[in-house]
């Protein structure tokens, strides 16, 4: 078996090695001046068992060619085979033909994956369950909800309503609620048109006087979040914890979750996130 990370995400990469008791292997990854992707594994991986770990981050298209490129490179090395470790699968939401002349674009890179020569994928919560059946090749889709259930369970949850932030996420929040025996909520969001602006429109189940636990997947640029607070507040929600799987984090979603009164931000390492994206109200729970 040998591990190798991209340069979307070396510390996950490096977290998994060290849960199994491994080093890195060593690759070459880099750019030339005319944005040309370069990678050269650094040790013989013939007939190996490879993991090559890279989610699909910021500069995300970079992270989906990098992938891509490396896993030619072990195919062209004569890897015995090769699992590409994505733990945060960009484009999930383009999963669906919903208007006309729209692509599926979660469809085409799992197509980009296996052409370029993937015997597997192992992910981590997809945007929908139903991605995986975009592969041929087997998929692994593990689930955060054990980690992150860990730690709340470790909290003092009483009065606690866990609160799904859309339709399509209730299954979502219904796990994590049974695992930690608490009512649910659905907030009922309307998205306009392709814009980032999320609406959130009514709550469907008990909130009021009542304090409030939100997941979502991902937060991208926290517009759902920021209306989902917004609707519970004006239903009568007292103390509020935000939780995501996936904390993309992008535009201005750093000083919408900063300016947003909340008591804590549940978040996992599936995504790197600097300095300047950690609030000091923020929780970050290991994946690996
Ligand atoms: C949408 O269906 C997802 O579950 C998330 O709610 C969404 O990706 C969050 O995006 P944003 O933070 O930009 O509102």
């Amino acid at each position: 078996l040998a591990i190798f990370s991209g340069r979307a995400h070396p510390a996950l990469a490096e977290a998994i090695a060290a849960r199994l008791g491994r080093t890195l292997g060593r690759v070459d990854v880099f750019e030339f001046s005319n944005e040309n992707i370069f990678v050269q594994f650094q040790e013989n991986i013939r007939q190996r068992d490879v993991f090559l770990v890279q989610p699909f981050v910021s500069p995300v298209n970079t992270s989906i060619m990098e992938l891509l490129i490396m896993i030619d490179a072990a195919r062209r090395a004569s890897a015995g085979r090769i699992t590409a470790v994505i733990p945060y699968y960009a484009y999930g939401r383009s999963d669906k033909k919903d208007q006309p002349r729209v692509p599926i674009t979660a469809r085409l890179i799992a197509n980009m994956l296996e052409t370029a020569g993937a015997d597997r994928v192992l992910t981590l919560n997809l945007h929908a369950g139903q991605i995986q059946g975009f592969f041929n090749i087997p998929v692994d889709e593990l689930n955060a909800l054990y980690p992150v259930s860990a730690y709340f369970r470790t909290k003092n949850l009483e009065n606690y309503t866990v609160v799904a932030t859309d339709v399509g996420g209730e299954k979502r929040a219904r796990d994590l609620a049974v695992r930690l025996d608490l009512p649910l909520a659905i907030i009922d969001k309307r998205r306009i048109g392709n814009a980032e602006v999320a609406e959130a429109m009514h709550v469907i189940g008990e909130v009021d006087g009542r304090n409030c636990l939100i997941l979502d997947d991902e937060i991208s640029t926290a517009g759902t979040i920021v209306s989902a607070v917004h609707a519970l507040r004006q239903h009568g929600a007292r103390e509020i914890i935000v939780s995501c799987y996936h904390p993309v984090f992008a535009g201005p979603a750093v000083e919408r979750l900063r300016a947003l009164e909340v008591k804590e931000i549940v978040v996992t390492d599936s995504v790197p996130l600097g300095p300047e994206k950690i609030l000091p109200n923020m929780t970050i729970i290991p994946v690996a």
